[in-house]
């Protein structure tokens, strides 16, 4: 595949890993946004992600390095660093080294998931990454629902805003899925880094006649480029995030989670069954998803029908905001500066 013409070092939150692959002493290892990057968890139970690189003489710290109670440990000379990235112990010196410092970023954990503030310039987190149960104000929590279903597959080449653009392609559930769907925008709002989109469903009969009295919806919360939260309404009740991780200029790491709503008083053994069935079809509909995206090129200016421009319009423009140069969210505009040099 060709280098994407949007930049893979896009501003916002990023799922780095679920909370518990990393138990309380644990050094989890990782590399997103060409960084290597750990994660270790202190004694009392804070995660810290930062570069991997000891700034003494650079063992990586993934590989030997230890929890120390609050402090993690260099396997090299043992020196010890902060969950703050401030060195605060070097075994054979008078004082610590107040001068270096391992770069962290901001990190939260939230629906069993760690977030990684990415920003190539440095700056404070300016929005929060969306809870796929707070965010939709219905007073909904995880007790409503069946365990958390995933899937991860790493190093695809494909593009985070490829992802969130589904959100607007009501075109391709019939192909793509081959499911009868035929969705009504409710909602576009682009204004703000959190963006919305609600539609509403209506099936497709065989004869191509469309049913409308199936009272149903998805509502979806893009919290910047890196994760989308949704919520399915009616016919079926169900909550997913999905999570795009650029590890390098080339790829990404997919995480998509499910969570099946639970039926008051219909708590049974069956109803579990039932509901990890459909857990692993709504995920099975996303692979289906990936399998366009990963051999997918980004196509600017794309051919859009009248239907379509509103929407892919919207978020593309939406987009430009979460990219270094301000530029990304176009590649004719990209290309156009490359060639101005
Ligand atoms: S390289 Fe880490 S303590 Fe020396
Ligand atoms: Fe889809």
């Amino acid at each position: 595949m060709a280098k994407p013409p949007l930049s893979m070092k896009p501003t916002g939150w990023f799922q780095v890993a679920w909370s518990d692959e990393i138990g309380i002493g644990d050094v989890h290892t990782m590399k997103y946004f060409g960084h290597e990057l750990i994660a270790w968890r202190t004694e009392s139970g804070t995660i810290t992600v930062m570069n991997a690189y000891c700034e003494h003489l650079g063992a990586h710290l993934g590989f030997g390095g230890h929890v120390e109670g609050d402090v993690l440990q260099c396997p090299f000379h043992g020196w010890q660093w902060d969950t703050e990235g401030r060195n605060v112990c070097i075994p054979y010196d008078k004082r610590p080294n107040r001068g270096r410092r391992i770069k962290t970023y901001p990190t939260v954990e939230r629906n069993e998931s760690v977030y990684l503030w990415y920003d190539d310039n440095g700056r404070e987190p300016f929005f929060e990454a969306p809870d796929v149960f707070a965010s939709f104000g219905d007073d909904s929590t995880v007790a409503d629902y069946y365990p958390q279903r995933r899937l991860f597959e790493r190093g695809h080449e494909m593009h985070p805003q490829y992802v969130l653009e589904n959100g607007v392609d009501f075109a391709h559930f019939k192909y793509v899925h081959h499911t009868p769907i035929n969705p009504i925008f409710t909602r576009h709002d682009f204004d703000e880094p959190v963006s919305y989109v609600d539609f509403t469903i209506t099936f497709e009969g065989d004869d191509q006649q469309i049913i409308d009295d199936v009272q149903s919806g998805v509502e979806a919360i893009n919290g910047g480029l890196g994760i989308a939260v949704t919520k399915s309404w009616g016919m079926v009740d169900n909550r997913t995030i999905s999570c795009i991780t650029p590890v390098d200029d080339y790829t990404s790491d997919v995480r998509f989670m499910v969570y099946i709503g639970r039926t008051p008083g219909k708590d049974t053994e069956r109803a579990a069954a039932k509901a990890a069935d459909f857990g692993n079809e709504v995920i099975r509909q996303f692979r289906q998803d990936i399998y366009i995206w990963s051999h997918q090129r980004y196509s600017d200016p794309p051919a859009l029908t009248g239907d379509e421009h509103s929407g892919f319009t919207a978020i593309r423009q939406w987009a430009k905001q979460f990219y270094p140069d301000g530029i990304g969210g176009s590649a004719a505009e990209v290309y156009a500066a490359l060639e101005r040099g």
